[in-house]
């Protein structure tokens, strides 16, 4: 199969690599602003061009919302499978794109949007076939999953080791999506929509990422035998409504997730039947992330034409599954406390939703306020 890649960046450069020598998928035309004396195959900085030329599946790889949807349906509607590595794209559009592809009778694929090199959604594809999955959740940013375990071991501030985490190529200049929870949020809603069968959009998902944590914290933590992680999670309760969130989380150090060291991703589901199921490894960087897209590339060739799911629910996000917070605010508190821990309290048992709420309101007035959950 011809392939169009649009984006040379980390993936698509590592997606490239991969189909080096390869017969059964070869990469004919890449979409580049800038010359790639590299290349052999047509470059061209004109989408135009490279969808008019002989390409069976369309590799979106150059991330954010625009001219990437523009492209993505445009491919669609000419009638070429998409496969894509972008979580922001197919959470803004989930349900208009996965019902373009069907109406043209191609394929769409993103198991590289969530889980990097893991293959992650194709799993909960897989279980949700035969069984009723009830939870997913898990690490799923490898940036701030390589920041709070660099606080961890070495008592850094965090100012320090966003930068550290900037010069090796983890964080973005601008790491807002990373350390705010946002990038954790868009792919846990694809994992939610897929496990599920439901539509959930990223403002269903409380979100609160560790842009607050302080060295105080994690010594506070570390003194307690808890190891601090981002964990995305999407629960659903017997009556379909859903608890999912992005929250900084605490847990005994003998547990799993406090063995996930640097940029390394674990997700879990959880299923009736089977019961738990546990996926690590390589959750971004462009060779593991590449593998995915070709993953997919090769299912298709293989004649995968079908959406992860066909089932776009409607679900109520009501956050009523009940946790007990850390919360560290200078700010004042109404809250039953249960104990202190280092500079902050943790609270009795209350909704998700609600502590969400809370540290909303208290950031805005004390913008160092942290929160983490304890399990
Ligand atoms: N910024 C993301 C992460 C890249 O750190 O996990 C992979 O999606």
């Amino acid at each position: 199969m011809n392939i169009a890649l649009l984006g040379f960046g980390t993936v698509g450069k590592g997606f490239y690599d991969l189909t080096v020598g390869r017969e059964d998928v070869k990469v004919t035309a890449v979409l580049s602003r800038r010359p790639r004396e590299e290349l052999t195959c047509l470059v061209s900085d004109d989408f135009h061009e490279i969808l008019a030329s002989d390409v069976d599946i369309v590799v979106e790889v150059m991330g954010g919302l625009h001219p990437a949807y523009e492209y993505v349906c445009e491919a669609l509607r000419a009638g070429k499978h998409v496969v894509t590595a972008n979580k922001w794209l197919m959470c803004e559009y989930y349900q208009e794109l996965v019902k373009l592809a069907k109406e043209n009778g191609v394929a769409l694929r993103c198991t590289a949007a969530a889980g990097g090199g893991i293959p992650w959604l194709t799993n909960l594809e897989r279980v949700a076939r035969f069984d009723s999955i009830y939870k997913v959740e898990g690490i799923l940013n490898g940036t701030t999953n390589f920041m709070l375990d660099a606080m961890t071991k070495n008592g850094s501030d965090y100012g320090e080791i966003l930068a550290e985490a900037q010069r090796l190529g983890f964080a973005e200049a601008d790491p807002t999506a990373d350390v705010e929870g946002y990038d954790a949020r868009r792919k846990i809603v694809l994992s939610a929509n897929i496990a599920f069968g439901v539509d959930l959009k990223e403002a269903d998902v409380a979100c609160f990422g560790i842009a607050t944590v302080s060295a105080a914290d994690i010594a506070a933590f570390t003194e307690r035998g808890l190891v601090c992680r981002l964990i995305a999670s999407a629960e659903q309760a017997a009556d379909g409504s859903i608890t999912a969130t992005v929250e900084p989380t605490l847990f005994p150090a003998a547990a799993a997730e406090a063995a996930i060291v640097s940029s390394g991703n674990r997700v879990v589901l959880y299923a009736k039947h089977i019961g738990e199921q546990s996926f690590s490894g390589a959750g971004a960087g462009g060779w593991p992330t590449g593998s995915s897209v070709l993953c997919d590339c090769l299912n298709i060739l293989d004649g995968c034409r079908q959406f992860y799911t066909d089932q776009f629910t409607p679900a109520s996000a009501a956050g009523n599954a009940l946790r007990r917070y850390y919360i560290r605010t200078s700010a004042p508190l109404s809250v039953a406390v249960e104990e202190s821990l280092g500079s902050g309290i943790v609270t009795a048992p209350i909704p998700a939703a609600q502590a969400h709420r809370m540290i909303a309101a208290l950031r805005a007035e004390d913008n160092t306020a942290f929160m983490a959950a304890l399990r």
